[in-house]
């Protein structure tokens, strides 16, 4: 294998630093692991357009709502690191929890408006422990790029205003979203399916498909939409909506009329698992 498995902070710092002294750009890939080929797409674009890419893999405990998640949360560094290894990667970044956090933390990053809805209303505090862990990580890799996924879309828009409203200096790269063969999004959490559970997840994609195909074909009220949407999950009695919601797709904020680009966005439960997705939608 030729990637390095760096746990401490300190020793990145080193190594980057005579990386970088050597005109080398730096790409940073932040993950909780569990690695899947969405991740890997965000691994092979940053392979792409950077000298030397690290991927850090931190199951960050402050930006998890209920600690039974957190405890649950797959962990699988030794087949993460060949994942890494076979991808191009330079340095896996592990920090143990310690190492990460030696003190209590005191200070955190709010980023306020775009975490108004959507996750942000249904997870307290879950996008301050993403912000604060996302600029630890910038701080000690100092990355020229950093490469999140559209499937994600609250949090890169977070993490997009953050790095503009901080000064940070790396550039965001967008990465789209990996889906299975029947239109399910990637997603570590995905492991936890039984596969029935596994079968009714794909409604998901199957809603969110339908209010893309009526925004294209110029609806333009969002209630009706989203009712249509929400009817398409609700074939499915195992399937627990936690929101569904027609946003602005830099602002997060629900839309009362759709002229332009929004993203229609959707969070539900099956069985004891939570699922997430999105897609960004153009008025026909
Ligand atoms: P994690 O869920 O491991 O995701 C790491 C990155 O992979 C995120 O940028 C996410 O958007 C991207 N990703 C996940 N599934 C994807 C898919 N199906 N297609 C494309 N990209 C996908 O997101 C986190 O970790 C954490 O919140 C983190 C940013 C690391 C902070 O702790």
């Amino acid at each position: 294998m030729n990637v390095q498995l760096v746990p401490s902070a300190a020793e990145l710092r080193a190594r980057l630093s005579s990386i970088r002294q050597a005109g080398v750009t730096i790409g940073l890939v932040p993950t909780m692991g569990a690695l899947h080929a969405g991740h890997g797409r965000l691994i092979e674009q940053a392979r792409q357009e950077s000298g030397c890419v690290v991927v850090s893999i931190f199951v960050n405990p402050i930006q998890f709502d209920q600690k039974d998640d957190y405890a649950r949360y797959p962990r699988a560094l030794s087949g993460d690191l060949e994942f890494c290894d076979s991808r191009g990667a330079g340095i896996v970044f592990a920090p143990a929890v310690e190492e990460m956090y030696p003190h209590p933390q005191r200070t955190f990053v709010e980023v306020t408006g775009v975490t108004e809805h959507l996750c942000g209303r249904s997870r307290p505090g879950h996008f301050r422990g993403v912000a604060t862990v996302v600029l630890k990580l910038f701080n000690i890799v100092q990355p020229d790029r950093a490469y999140f996924g559209e499937k994600d879309a609250q949090q890169l828009a977070v993490i997009r205003h953050m790095v503009r409203e901080l000064n940070v200096p790396v550039t965001i790269v967008e990465a789209p979203t990996v889906r299975e063969a029947d239109g399910l999004a990637l997603s570590s959490r995905n492991q936890r399916l039984s596969p029935d559970q596994r079968r009714i997840a794909t409604q998901l994609f199957q809603a969110l498909q339908l209010a893309e195909k009526r925004i294209a074909g110029g609806v333009s009220f969002p209630d009706q939409i989203k009712q249509e949407a929400l009817a398409v999950l609700g074939q499915q009695p195992q399937l627990r909506v936690e929101y569904l919601e027609i946003v602005d797709p830099e602002e997060m904020q629900p839309v009362a009329h759709i002229a332009g680009p929004v993203r229609v966005a959707a969070a539900v439960w099956v069985g004891s698992t939570r699922l997430i997705d999105n897609v960004l939608c153009r008025p026909g």
